[in-house]
């Protein structure tokens, strides 16, 4: 599948009872060849009314997470694990999960990251393992095929809780280090 088939799909998406509430579908945004993208949860109030990922508190958060790391919005690509707006923003339900998935997946399948960072439990459980504990886990590393995972706290977790703030910086450097390094192997690769 193309960008651009993906996007018209995801858009006019009533695979789940998210639709009926949502203002707009919140599709991804970012570079889409990047190495490395982010994965939230699902949208909140901002990015509903916006149409784009993580613009609310939490992505103010996120925007001073990546400038640590030397990134920007511009060379990673942000995606959630539904595209919808879940009301009151609960979590999203497994069965809305379930529906979302697959856009997720075509868009991993054709930015083709070096890195997947979580971005908090539900998208870790959906992405590396089910039972996935944040607190014991963040900052550990999986390999999923020709892709690294890992998980951070989510912002808004940061947000409520500044003393996650530490470790999660140590995480961070971890990713930034790590993308270096596959950086230069991917460097080296034969053409
Ligand atoms: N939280 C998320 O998980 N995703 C967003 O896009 C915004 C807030």
């Amino acid at each position: 599948m193309d960008w651009q088939t993906l996007e018209k799909q995801c858009m006019a998406c009533t695979c789940c009872g998210l639709c009926r509430t949502r203002t707009n579908v919140v599709f991804g945004v970012g570079n889409r060849e990047a190495d490395i993208m982010f994965v939230g949860e699902g949208p909140g109030e901002q990015e509903d009314l916006q149409g784009v990922p993580f613009v609310g508190p939490a992505g103010k958060l996120l925007d001073d997470m990546l400038s640590i790391i030397d990134l920007d919005r511009t060379c990673c690509y942000i995606a959630n694990i539904v595209k919808c707006r879940p009301p009151r923003n609960r979590d999203p339900q497994e069965d809305e999960q379930d529906a979302c998935f697959g856009y997720l997946k075509e868009q991993i399948e054709l930015v083709r990251p070096k890195i997947i960072v979580c971005l908090g439990r539900i998208a870790a459980q959906r992405l590396i393992r089910p039972d996935f504990r944040i607190t014991r886990e963040h900052g550990a590393w999986f390999q999923g095929g020709q892709v690294w995972l890992t998980a951070i706290y989510h912002p808004s977790a940061l947000l409520r809780d500044l003393s996650k703030r530490p470790e999660t910086f140590d995480d961070l450097l971890q990713i930034r280090d790590r993308l270096a390094v596959l950086r230069e192997m991917g460097e080296k690769e034969p053409s």
